[in-house]
C-alpha cells in the first residue's frame, strides 16, 4: 500500500475518506426566523415573563402530548423544583442512573435528598431489573433518563414505581420529540423535565420545562419557580417557599422560532439514524444503541455506538483516533460512571465507593462512544462517509496495533 493511498488510514498517513472541506452542521441554527423575533422583544420593551413565555410553554407542552408545562431558566432548575413540588428532601432517596450528566443526581443532592445510583443496560439507560432491589423505605421516586433520546422502558418502569407508591420524573432533557406507544416523553409518569441548554436539540442557550398532566402539581411547580407566588394572588403575595427560575421573553421567542423546526429536524435525525444502525451493525465488533418496537419516535440527541475491542479488532482509543483523523466526529462519552465523580466523595451519609456497576464502567472505560445531534442533520451522502470511515478502520484495525 503506498503511503498517502485512499485505502491506507489517514491516521497513518494515507488520505482522510473527509476532506478538511467537508464541514459537518453548525450548532445552534437560527435564520431569519430567530432574527426576527428576538428583535421583536427587544423592541416590544416586555422582556419579562409574559405572553411569549406562556405561548412557549403551551406550545411545548402540546407537542409533547403533555397537559401543562412550567418553564424554567435550566434543566437542573426543573428537576429541583420537581423535587421540591413532591417535598422529596433530607432522609429521602431518589433512584437514578450513573450513565448521565451529573445533573442528574446532583439536583437530588441540591435538595437535600439522596441518589442511588441503578445500573444502566445494553440500552443505555436504567435497567429495569435492577430497580426493585435498590429500592427502600426511604425511596420517593424513581428518574430514569431517556439518554440520548433512546426512551427507556417507561412500562416496566412506570409499573414498579406504582407498586410502591413512588413518583416516577423522566429526566427528559434529551429527549425531546420522541414518542413511547405514540405518547410524547415529559409526562409518562408524574412528570418530566428537559433542557434547553445550548447543545440540545432545541435551544436558547439555556432554559428548561416541567410537563406533567397533574394539575395540581403543576401549580406546585409553577408557584416554586417564581418565588411562592400564585396565581391570581397579589404580586407581594408569596404562599410556598420558592426561587427565580423564571424564563425570559427573549429565551421563549427563541425557542418558539426553533421549535418550529424540531419535527423535522427530529424526522431527519431519525431517517439518518436509521441508515446508520442498519449499516454499522453488519461491521462485526459495533453495535448501534439498541431501540424498542415501543418507541414510536426515538429523538437522538446522540448517535452512541458501543465498540467489542476484541471483534472490532482495536481498542475504543485507537478507533476515535482514527476516525477523527478521517473526519468522523466522534468521541468516548462520559469519563466516569457519575458515583466516581470526586462531589460524591463528601457525602457521608451513604456510601459511593460500594458502587461496582459493569454497565456503566464498560461505557465509560472501554466501549461507550458518541456523534452529536447536529452531525445527523447532514446529508445522507455524510452518512455514507460515516458508513465509509468505519469501514476502512475496520479493514485496517491491524495496522493500529501497536
Ligand atoms: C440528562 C440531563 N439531565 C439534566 C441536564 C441539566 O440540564 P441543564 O444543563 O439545562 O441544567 C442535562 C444537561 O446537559 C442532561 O443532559
Amino acid at each position: 500500500m503506498s503511503k498517502g493511498s485512499a485505502s491506507q488510514l489517514a491516521l497513518l498517513g494515507g488520505t482522510p475518506v473527509r476532506s478538511s472541506e467537508k464541514s459537518w452542521p453548525a450548532w445552534p441554527m437560527y435564520d431569519e426566523g430567530e432574527k426576527r423575533a428576538l428583535l421583536d422583544v427587544l423592541e416590544s420593551r416586555s422582556w419579562f415573563y409574559g405572553e411569549r413565555v406562556a405561548q412557549f410553554e403551551k406550545d411545548f407542552a402540546a407537542f409533547q402530548d403533555a397537559r401543562f408545562g412550567i418553564s424554567c431558566n435550566s434543566g437542573t432548575s426543573a428537576i429541583e423544583i420537581a423535587l421540591e413540588a413532591l417535598s422529596i428532601g433530607e432522609g429521602d432517596e431518589v433512584i437514578v442512573p450513573p450513565y448521565t450528566f451529573v445533573a442528574t443526581a446532583s439536583a437530588v443532592m441540591r435538595v437535600g435528598a439522596t441518589p442511588v445510583f441503578v445500573d444502566v443496560d445494553k440500552s443505555w439507560c436504567m435497567d429495569p431489573n435492577l430497580v426493585e432491589a435498590a429500592i427502600t423505605r426511604r425511596t420517593r421516586a424513581i428518574m430514569p433518563v431517556h439518554f440520548g433520546g433512546r426512551v427507556c422502558d417507561v412500562d416496566r418502569l412506570r409499573s414498579i414505581a406504582h407498586a410502591h407508591g413512588i413518583a416516577l420524573i423522566e429526566d427528559a432533557c434529551h429527549s425531546w420529540g420522541a414518542k413511547w406507544e405514540g405518547k410524547g416523553t415529559g409526562a409518562l409518569g408524574l412528570c418530566g423535565v428537559f433542557s434547553f441548554q445550548q447543545s440540545k436539540n432545541i435551544t436558547a442557550g439555556e432554559g428548561g420545562i416541567i410537563l406533567t398532566d397533574n394539575e395540581h402539581f403543576a401549580r406546585l411547580c409553577r408557584s416554586i419557580s417564581n418565588c411562592g407566588r400564585v396565581e391570581g394572588a397579589p404580586w407581594y403575595h408569596h404562599v410556598n417557599v420558592g426561587t427565580n427560575a423564571r424564563m425570559s421573553e427573549f429565551h421563549a421567542a427563541l425557542l418558539s422560532a426553533q421549535l418550529a423546526r424540531l419535527e423535522a429536524q427530529t424526522i431527519r435525525r431519525e431517517q439518518n439514524a436509521a441508515l446508520l444502525n442498519s449499516e454499522l451493525s453488519e461491521i462485526e465488533g459495533l453495535l448501534p444503541q439498541p431501540s424498542s418496537n415501543r418507541i414510536t419516535r426515538r429523538a437522538y440527541h446522540l448517535y452512541c455506538l458501543r465498540i467489542d475491542e476484541e471483534k472490532f479488532g482495536c481498542s475504543r482509543e485507537q478507533f476515535l483516533a482514527a476516525a477523527q483523523a478521517e473526519g468522523m466526529p466522534i468521541s468516548s462519552g462520559y469519563p466516569l460512571p457519575l458515583y466516581q465523580q470526586p462531589v460524591f466523595k463528601k457525602i457521608k451519609h451513604h456510601d459511593y465507593d460500594q458502587y461496582h456497576l459493569p454497565v456503566v464502567e464498560d461505557l465509560c472505560f472501554k466501549s461507550g462512544m458518541w456523534m452529536i445531534h447536529s452531525v445527523l442533520l447532514a446529508e445522507e451522502e455524510d452518512m455514507r462517509d460515516i458508513v465509509r470511515i468505519v469501514a476502512k478502520i475496520k479493514e485496517n484495525a491491524a495496522a493500529l496495533k501497536p
